[in-house]
């Protein structure tokens, strides 16, 4: 009787989307916990790709029922267009297989653009936010003016968000009367169009399902380094990405969890800006990104791409009690001669093992360790013990330093592509 987390143990864009995917079959429910439309989980299967942004990764799967929790924040405009754009693609009716926390945040347009001027208001010092209006929105939570989908079905729903636009518009009068009100009508509509969902005390609906010993699976977004506390802080987002965020973003006690799936690259990558102690800025890091695809599925931004970083793993599995480890796009390193991964550093002149948390680029160099390279024949594998020599080291060296098993190898985007021990 407990819910499993599934979460990203890097940047973002670990692959959480294919793997929700992959193993919905076995549970009954999946959550989506924190984050909102800055997330972009893609999914390929039959010979289809769908990036998801808003909603949780278990709706391409039968009689799965799908939670959007109280700790996400939701944009009504981008929610609806996804609904109906998935319903036109896949010929699905959504309605009935997805509930939605009264207490979900309402991103509303005057977030997107305080998102837009906080950014262009840093300069050079930019985040490299998506501009969804995340940080914005979790502010107004915090601040206590935020709007939660549950005031929708209020009949004070207009005056409550009047209400919070004359509190933008007094810091931002400058701004207002440009972009902003246009979008207000498209908002409206779209609010409309949510009130035909099922809002809820999603709580209950997760505390009940846990006592009649069904399947829940949380679903994080973004990932471990991007965490408010513990990511390279202020390049964060603005959400608790971690285990005790899938707690208090669907109200379960911590008794109650159960497996934590780690997931990570077999590299990594970054977009937005921020520190990154591997990243390549030579031809290996272009080639990992064309191999990879490397461009991000909600901005289509490069993503920066660099080495396994171990001491940043091993942070993150100490933050979220990770159970089991998925490795996901080994396969974009087949057929490099040689593969490296970080072990260490030197960080203001010294050797240190551990991942340093508030980490200026420029003071931290990596030490390598080097593995022989994997061939291409690594992509048909269908099972742990058709693995080659090379990689195995690879895996082994992982598994042993960091002290948990990988129990899952994605060997490409599609949902076949994939080997789980377990
Ligand atoms: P998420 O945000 O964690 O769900 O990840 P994204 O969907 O943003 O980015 C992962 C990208 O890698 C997507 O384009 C996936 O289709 C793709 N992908 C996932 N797993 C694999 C894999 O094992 N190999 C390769 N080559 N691509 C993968
Ligand atoms: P998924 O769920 C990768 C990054 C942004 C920026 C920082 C803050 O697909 O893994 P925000 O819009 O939250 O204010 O941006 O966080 N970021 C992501 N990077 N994957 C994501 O989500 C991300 N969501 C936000 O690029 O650096
Ligand atoms: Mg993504």
């Amino acid at each position: 009787m407990s819910v499993d987390v599934l979460l990203g143990l890097q940047w973002g864009d670990e692959g959480k989307g294919k793997v929700v995917d992959f193993l919905a079959p076995r549970y009954d429910y999946i959550a989506r916990f924190q984050g909102g439309p800055n997330a972009g989980h893609t999914l390929e299967f039959e010979g289809k790709k769908h990036v998801l942004h808003q909603i949780p990764s278990g709706i391409f799967r039968e009689s799965k029922h799908n939670i959007i929790g109280n700790g996400v924040v939701l944009d009504p405009v981008i929610f609806m267009n996804e609904i109906l754009s998935i319903e036109k693609k896949f010929n699905l009716k959504l309605e009935s297989i997805l509930s939605i926390s009264n207490k979900a945040q309402l991103i509303s347009p005057v977030h997107r653009l305080m998102d837009r001027v906080l950014e262009e208001s840093k300069g050079k010092k930019k985040i490299g936010s998506t501009l969804k209006g995340i940080g914005p929105t979790y502010q107004d939570k915090i601040g206590r003016h935020g709007l939660r989908v549950g005031d929708i079905l209020s009949e004070k729903f207009n005056e409550k968000y009047e209400n919070q636009k004359s509190y933008h518009d007094y810091f931002l009068k400058d701004y207002y009367n440009k972009k902003f009100h246009s979008e207000e009508n498209e908002f409206f509509d779209a609010v409309k169009f949510l009130s035909n969902f099922k809002i809820t005390d999603t709580e209950y609906l997760i505390n009940n399902n846990i006592e009649k010993g069904k399947n829940i699976l949380a679903e994080g977004a973004q990932g471990t380094l991007l965490d408010i506390d513990f990511g390279s802080y202020p390049f964060v987002t603005s959400s608790n990405t971690t285990t005790a965020g899938a707690c208090v973003g669907l109200g379960i006690s911590p008794k109650k969890i159960g497996n934590v799936f780690g997931i990570f690259k077999a590299y990594c990558t970054r977009v937005g800006a921020g520190p990154f102690p591997t990243e390549l800025f030579d031809d290996t890091g272009k080639k990992i990104g064309e191999s990879g695809n490397e461009f991000g599925s909600t901005t289509g931004r490069a993503r920066r791409c660099g080495w396994l970083d171990l001491p940043a793993l091993k942070y993150s599995i100490m933050l979220n009690g990770v159970t089991n480890l998925y490795m996901m796009k080994a396969d974009v390193l087949s057929d490099f001669n040689e593969v490296k991964i970080c072990i260490g550093y030197i960080y203001k002149g010294k050797k240190i093992d551990y991942f340093p948390t508030s980490v200026e680029s420029d003071d931290i160099q990596p030490i390598y360790k080097i593995f022989s390279g994997w061939t291409s024949n690594v992509n048909s594998s269908r099972s742990f013990s058709d693995l080659e020599e090379n990689f195995i080291t690879y895996i082994k060296f992982i598994e042993h330093s960091v002290g948990v098993k990988i129990s899952l190898i994605s060997l490409g985007p599609d949902r076949e592509q994939t080997i789980l021990s377990n």
